[in-house]
């Protein structure tokens, strides 16, 4: 479940040809469990109908007619004060100079000038508008009292040149908009720096030593700390994934690049979360030049890798205020067992038992089963869950644990 469930956010569209993205944002939003409100400008509505919104949410999306009927006096101060957030995507250079000026001529800057809530601006314009010092001078002027700019970015624009000015994509707004109500939430102020993927060895220039890892767990637990208003580092290793938005992320390959990672980013951290698949053994020596068939088969001696959390273990035993740390125990037998001693080898507050050797948890796998084991000897059995119902247990463990 994302911080969106249940949030009331007003999201206004006004007149730019990026406002079909707003349809989008809407559903994806009511899809996310947000009780979402639309107002669009009357140069938005040139762009797109209030039916198609209405058609998405399920329910009336408001115009300017609205700010002319009998309820008017009531409407934007009820949507203002209920609001969780005010997100305005795509927002106009007009309408980025009214919000900067305090302008209240239309339903959506007067709702913005009732609001108490956080302000997201998503802006999207011609990349020279975006430049001119006047925009500049008004955004600076919003983020001044507080307001977040999500964007633009960089690339093709509808006028047929490229520059800075168009909207980002519907993914990205989700992400900025998650990462916004989170910074209200219970880890608001915490620094919790994660691991995610599995560590590649190389054997030459181009084989590595690797593992089935897909990283989807620990990005996961990743978005689910910044939901809950977490600073968060995540030191991944080369994955296929697109990282939380918001996430301070650190990019390594080898064990012991993440070992100085993870030492260094955990020095300071409230909480370690040590998801990643690494290597215990490496290529004592990677060939310099690409292995070639005709020399034979290679004969690749291994060494054992640095143990990461051990090595956290230690440090932590030197810190004043040594931070939460939970561990992974990727198991194909005796899971509790072998969790149980793990969890006291590397001194950790909570270790994530998860049996790999099932097809529906583990490597790769959208689900997980896993069993939390804590240091005051509690156990837990979660069932089959989404990864990131998964990462949304285990992150709500560790905000009790720094509670
Ligand atoms: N880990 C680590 N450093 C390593 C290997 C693992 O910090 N060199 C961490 C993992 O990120 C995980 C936990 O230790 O959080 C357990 O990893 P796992 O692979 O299950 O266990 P190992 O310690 O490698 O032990 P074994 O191979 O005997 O199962």
């Amino acid at each position: 479940m994302s911080n969106l469930q249940d949030k009331h956010i007003v999201l206004g569209i006004t007149g730019s040809i990026a406002a079909f993205k707003g349809a989008d944002l809407a559903s994806k939003l009511t899809q996310l469990g947000a009780q979402v409100d639309v107002i669009l400008t009357s140069a938005a509505e040139k762009f797109i109908t209030p039916l198609t919104l209405q058609s998405v949410m399920g329910h009336h999306a408001y115009t300017e007619s609205d700010l002319w009927g009998g309820e008017a006096h009531v409407l934007h101060v009820g949507l203002a004060k209920s609001a969780d957030l005010l997100v305005i995507t795509p927002c106009t250079a007009n309408t980025i100079a009214k919000l900067a000026h305090g302008e209240a001529d239309n339903l959506l800057t007067i709702t913005a000038l009732a609001a108490r809530c956080p302000l997201l601006i998503a802006p999207a314009m011609d990349g020279g508008m975006f430049e001119h010092p006047a925009t500049q001078e008004n955004l600076a002027k919003l983020k001044e009292r507080g307001a977040y700019i999500a964007g633009p970015a960089e690339g093709h624009l509808a006028s047929g040149l490229s520059g800075v000015g168009r909207l980002l994509e519907v993914p990205d707004l989700i992400g900025h908009i998650r990462f916004v109500l989170g910074r209200r939430g219970r880890l608001a102020d915490k620094k919790v720096v994660v691991s995610a993927g599995g560590t590649q060895e190389p054997l030459d220039p181009v084989r590595v030593l690797t593992n089935k890892s897909s990283g989807k767990q620990g990005y996961a637990l990743a978005q689910s700390a910044i939901d809950l208003g977490a600073e968060v580092t995540l030191i991944t290793t080369p994955t296929s994934l697109t990282a939380p938005i918001g996430a301070n992320v650190v990019h390594v390959q080898t064990a012991s690049q993440m070992l100085e990672a993870v030492l260094k980013e955990s020095a300071d951290a409230d909480a370690l979360v040590m998801a990643a698949a690494v290597a215990d053994f490496r290529p004592k020596r990677a060939a310099g030049n690409k292995m070639k068939k005709r020399d034979g088969i290679p004969q690749i001696e291994l060494e054992t890798t640095e143990d990461i959390l051990e090595a956290v273990a230690a440090q932590r035993s030197r810190m004043k205020r040594p931070c939460v740390t939970v561990g992974f125990a990727a198991e194909s037998r005796d899971l509790i067992q072998n969790a149980g001693e793990k969890l006291k080898s590397k001194n950790l507050d909570l270790i994530v038992a998860n049996d790999i050797s099932a097809k529906d948890a583990g490597f790769g796998a959208e689900t997980n089963r896993v069993t939390l084991l804590f240091s005051s000897g509690k156990q837990e059995s979660l069932p089959l869950m989404s990864k990131v119902d998964v990462a949304d247990a285990i992150i709500e463990r560790v905000a009790a644990l720094l509670e």
